[in-house]
């Protein structure tokens, strides 16, 4: 495990409100809690991340579809999936200080102890016994521990009754896909084993949300459930694994701040028989970056008898029917957000005094492709920015600036990660009608015919 910077986390959080990647959310109204919003740099950064996700994934491969499904499910759903009653994590409060905690969370870190399966009376006499003592305050004075579920609850007012039914904001995107399986399997002709991605907004009302966009109440996953023959789960969930350390490599986290965690058995979700998390160094510690589950027929089956519908698969070669497995790699879209922001961070220390603080990351997944600046706000080099800037233009979001001293905007660029500036000056006009391209890592400058632009960038994109 690679220590993270502490201050890190300070830091990108600084450089995010800064420069227009992330705002505190209803900030007007002096923020409101565990939530965020992408600001113009942050959505590019975000929709990149989806982009290459959704070519690596779904476009690159030929046994793999994609869907966007809803985000209010039938109710009936979640009581089918176990998530109305099993979704739940035991809180309990301080009554000195008022702070709330995950139960298993403070056993686990105060006794060192696992205590997944527990009930809640013996939860509750194990914080009395050992006198664990508040890690705000330091008293030992708590509320009964509670089981609190984590999906948020809405009312629907359904047009011509009276009746109000609870609808709930799904906790994971994954659901979508099974009550779309069977619509699937009719539409496209799908044959086992395949797959289905979707990129969407998931909802848990966390009891201990925090450290900046890793544990939100709001978020975004991109989910794929992929359907198999049982009997072959081990080889494609170890065939999983690697392409999600591919993907890892992909989009540039650094292989040392990167490790794997198997969950003990105890501690697995109510539908997995296996998980492996991919974890991340982030600078407040190891944590969960995705997960990969194995996730049985379990939520098939239960659906199956639920809605009353037949899941079963018939293989066109040997007539055999049987509901498919479902190995399912997830990956969370704002926590690979900031762990890319925490692996691309440096501060670099130039002559003098000065520091630049600069953004590795990939070009093809930075907010901003390449920046155009005239030398000097003169006309004619204006005017012939503006050409380059649409013929660059294809590359993506390419920003024209002209603002300030030179040094001054490369520092900007530097700071939200555009690999390349391109910079009209003089000899461009008057000389050879070449311009200089600076690469963000190497600060290296070199002078490019504008007649060669477009095959220059596209062997860098
Ligand atoms: N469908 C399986 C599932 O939802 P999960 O491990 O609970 O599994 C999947 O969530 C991924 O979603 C996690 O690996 C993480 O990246 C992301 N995630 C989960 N809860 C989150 C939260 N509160 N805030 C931000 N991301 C979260």
């Amino acid at each position: 495990m690679q220590q993270q910077e502490p201050d890190l986390l300070k830091k990108v959080v600084a450089l995010c409100k800064r420069r227009g990647f992330v705002y505190p959310g209803s900030d007007i109204y002096g923020g409101f809690a565990n939530t965020y919003s992408y600001g113009p740099h942050g959505i590019e950064l975000k929709k990149n991340i989806k982009d290459l996700w959704w070519k690596q994934f779904i476009h690159n491969r030929t046994d793999m579809v994609g869907m966007d499904g809803p985000i209010l499910l039938h109710p009936r759903t979640w009581e089918a999936s176990g998530h109305v009653v099993g979704f739940n994590d035991a809180m309990v409060d301080c009554k000195a200080c008022k702070a709330r905690f995950r139960a298993d969370h403070l056993i686990e870190k105060a006794l060192n102890l696992n205590v997944e399966g527990m009930d809640l009376e013996e939860i509750n006499a194990l914080l009395t016994k050992e006198k664990l003592t508040c890690p705000k305050c330091g008293k030992s004075d708590w509320t009964q521990a509670r089981f609190f579920n984590l999906m948020f609850s809405t009312k629907l007012s359904k047009t011509g009754s009276n009746d109000d039914d609870i609808a709930y904001l799904r906790p994971e995107t994954a659901q979508a896909i099974f009550l779309d399986y069977k619509n699937l399997l009719d539409t496209m002709r799908l044959q086992v084993p395949f797959g289905v991605g979707q990129i969407g907004k998931a909802f848990r009302n966390e009891i201990t949300p925090g450290n900046f966009l890793f544990r939100v109440i709001e978020f975004e996953q991109m989910e794929i459930e992929y359907f198999i023959e049982p009997s072959t789960w081990t080889t494609v969930f170890e065939d999983w694994l690697e392409k999600m350390w591919q993907w890892c490599d992909l989009i540039g986290l650094k292989r040392d701040h990167l490790g794997l965690y198997e969950h003990p058995q105890e501690k697995l979700s109510h539908y997995s028989k296996r998980t492996v998390d991919i974890m991340f160094d982030f600078p407040f510690g190891r944590q969960e970056l995705y997960g990969l589950a194995y996730r049985t027929d379990f939520d098939l089956s239960k659906h199956s008898e639920a809605a009353r519908q037949s899941m079963e698969y018939t293989d066109p070669k040997t007539r055999e029917k049987y509901i498919p497995h479902v190995v399912e790699p997830t990956f969370g879209l704002d926590r690979t957000f900031l762990a890319l922001l925490c692996d691309a961070y440096e501060e670099q220390a130039l002559e003098g005094d000065e520091v630049r603080t600069v953004l590795h990351l990939k070009p093809q997944i930075a907010p901003v492709k390449i920046a155009i600046f005239p030398l000097m706000k003169k006309e004619v080099l204006v005017e012939k920015a503006q050409q380059v800037l649409d013929l660059l233009r294809i590359f993506g979001n390419v920003q024209y600036d002209e603002s300030g001293a030179i040094g001054k905007r490369y520092r900007r660029h530097d700071e939200i990660g555009t690999p390349y500036c391109v910079t009209v000056d003089f000899d461009t006009i008057e000389k050879d009608d070449t311009v200089t391209v600076r690469d963000r890592d190497t600060m290296k400058q070199e002078r490019v015919a504008v007649k060669d632009l477009l095959n220059f960038f596209q062997k860098l994109f």
